[in-house]
C-alpha cells in the first residue's frame, strides 16, 4: 500500500509516522518548504510525547517520506488523507478552502483508483464538496478515473496521541462503496488486533460522530464545572461528589474533573461549530449554547478568586505554574492561562510564569508582557501567590517548605485541584481550589 498523507501539522504527522510504524510506505507532503526541511532533518514543528523517536525511526528505514510536492506524490497512492488546517473562517465558520484546494490537485493528478479520505474535522457536507472538487478537476483533464472519498475523523488527544493511534478505542469510517470499506480494512487492520472495532457508516454520520463525541466530551466538563460552582455555594466538596457519581458506570470516573474550563485546538472550536452548523439548518442546540457559556465563564473563575482575595490587585506580583491548555503538550490555543494573564494584568499585577514545554508557545501569543521563569521554584520569588493553571506532573509534590519560603505569603490558588487539603492544612497554607470551600 501507498499512502499519501497532505498536511503536516498535529493531526497529519501523527497519522502519516503511526501508519509508517506498521510497515506500510507514507509520503507526508506540506506546502510549507521549512517545515519539510525540517522534518527530513528530524526536527518537529510540535512537542508531542513518543513521536519524534517514531518519526525518526521511520524516517531512516525509508518507509516515511517528506515533501513539498503532491503533483508526483499523489502518482500510485492506494490511500490520500487530507489533514490541512480548517481554521474558523471570519464569520466563525470552518474555511474549507484548504481541503478543497488539496482534493482538487488531487483530482488534478491522480492517476489510477484511490480513496481520498477527509481526516480534518469538516462541517457534514463536507466529503460531498471533496468529491465535487475532484471530480471538477478530473473532468478538466477529460479524464474517466475511479475514485471514492471517506471521511475517517480522528480522536487524538494532544499528549498522548502516538498512543491513541496505535491502540484506538475505536476508528470511525464514513464510506459509499464496498471497494473503499475492503481498502479502510486493510489500511487498518494492525491497529485493531487489540479487538476494537473500525465502525463502518455513513459520511454524513461519520462526519457527525466527530462532532457529536467532542461536544459530549465539553458537556461532561461544562456539567462538573457548574457543578462545581454550586458545591462552593452549598458547602459541599466537589472531589467527593465526583467520587460519588463517577463509580456509577452509566456516568463513568473519567472527564469529570471539574477546574478552569476546557481549552485547545478542539473542544472550543468544535463545540462553536456544531452550535452554529445547527442553528444555519433551522435548530437551536440549547444545551451545547451553555456548555459554551459555561466555560466562558469558568476560565475566569481562578481570577475572580484572586480578586476576592487581594480586592486591589494592582503592583501585585503572581507566579503561575502551567502555560499549556493541559499537561504534555506545549499547545496554547484557547489555553485559561491566555485569560487568567489578561485579567490580572489588566488590574496592574505582574506574573511570574513557569511551564515545563509551553515557553516559545507561550511567548508567541503573550510576548513580554510577563515573565518567565526557569523552573518553577524560581517563579515564586516574592509572588503574593502562587496559581496552578496546568496540571503538569511535576508540580504535584512540591518541596512545600521551598514554596512557602519564595512566596511572600503563604497562600495558593489551585485551578486544578492537585494539593491535597489536608497537607495544605498541615502546611498552614491557605488554600483556594475549584469546587470546595476555601481553606
Ligand atoms: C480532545 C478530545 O479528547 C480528542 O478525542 C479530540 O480528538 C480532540 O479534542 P485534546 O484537546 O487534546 O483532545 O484534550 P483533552 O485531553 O480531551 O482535554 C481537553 C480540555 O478539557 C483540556 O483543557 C482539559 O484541561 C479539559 N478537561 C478535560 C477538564 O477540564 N476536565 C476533565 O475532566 C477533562
Amino acid at each position: 500500500m501507498k499512502i499519501v498523507v497532505v498536511g503536516t501539522g498535529y493531526v497529519g504527522l501523527v497519522t502519516g509516522t503511526c501508519l509508517a510504524e506498521v510497515g506500510i510506505d507514507v509520503v507526508c507532503v506540506d506546502v510549507d518548504t521549512k517545515k519539510i526541511e525540517n522534518l527530513k532533518q528530524g526536527i518537529l514543528p510540535i512537542y508531542e510525547p513518543g513521536l519524534d523517536k517514531l518519526v525518526h525511526r521511520n524516517y531512516d528505514k525509508g518507509r516515511l517520506k517528506f515533501s513539498t510536492n503532491l503533483t508526483e506524490s499523489i502518482k500510485g497512492a492506494d490511500v490520500a488523507f487530507i489533514a490541512v488546517g480548517t481554521p474558523p473562517g471570519e464569520d466563525g465558520s470552518a474555511d474549507l478552502q484548504y481541503v478543497l484546494t488539496v482534493a482538487r490537485q488531487i483530482g488534478e493528478n491522480m492517476n489510477d483508483y484511490g480513496v481520498i479520505i477527509t481526516k480534518s474535522t469538516v462541517p457534514v457536507g463536507t466529503a460531498a464538496k471533496v468529491k465535487n472538487a475532484i471530480q471538477n478537476a478530473l473532468d478538466a483533464r477529460g479524464v474517466n478515473i475511479e475514485y471514492d472519498v471517506a471521511s475517517n475523523p480522528e480522536f487524538l488527544k494532544e499528549g498522548a496521541a502516538v498512543n491513541d493511534f496505535m491502540k484506538p478505542d475505536r476508528i470511525v469510517v464514513g464510506i459509499e462503496s464496498e471497494r473503499a470499506r475492503l481498502v479502510l480494512e486493510k489500511l487498518y487492520h494492525p491497529f485493531v488486533l487489540n479487538g476494537h472495532p473500525v465502525i463502518f457508516m455513513d459520511i454524513a454520520s461519520a462526519e457527525m460522530t466527530k462532532y457529536a463525541a467532542n461536544a459530549m466530551l465539553a458537556t461532561k466538563i461544562s456539567f462538573m464545572n457548574d457543578i462545581a460552582n454550586l458545591c462552593e455555594v452549598m458547602g459541599a466538596d466537589v472531589n467527593l461528589v465526583r467520587k460519588g457519581i463517577g463509580s456509577d458506570p452509566r456516568i463513568g470516573n473519567k472527564f469529570i474533573y471539574p477546574g478552569i474550563g476546557y481549552g485547545g485546538s478542539c473542544f472550543p472550536k468544535d463545540v462553536k461549530a456544531l452550535v452554529r452548523t445547527a442553528r444555519e439548518n433551522g435548530y437551536e442546540m440549547r444545551i451545547l449554547q451553555s456548555v459554551e457559556d459555561v466555560n466562558e465563564d469558568q476560565k475566569h473563575v481562578l481570577f475572580n478568586k484572586v480578586k476576592k482575595k487581594f480586592g486591589n490587585l494592582s503592583g501585585k506580583k503572581f507566579a503561575m505554574w502551567g502555560l499549556s491548555f493541559k499537561p504534555n503538550t506545549d499547545d496554547m490555543r484557547e489555553a485559561p492561562s491566555l485569560v487568567i494573564i489578561e485579567n490580572l494584568l489588566a488590574e496592574g499585577a505582574t506574573v511570574c510564569a513557569y511551564d515545563p514545554v509551553a515557553k516559545e508557545e507561550a511567548k508567541h501569543m503573550i510576548g513580554d508582557k510577563i515573565e518567565y521563569a526557569v523552573d518553577e521554584y524560581d517563579a515564586l520569588r516574592d509572588a503574593d501567590a502562587l496559581l496552578v493553571v496546568t496540571e503538569w506532573s511535576e508540580f504535584k509534590a512540591p518541596d512545600f517548605s521551598e514554596v512557602k519560603a519564595r512566596l511572600k505569603n503563604n497562600l495558593i490558588f489551585d485551578g486544578r485541584n492537585i494539593f491535597d487539603r489536608a497537607e495544605m492544612e498541615r502546611q498552614g497554607i491557605e488554600y483556594h481550589s475549584i469546587g470546595i470551600k476555601s481553606l
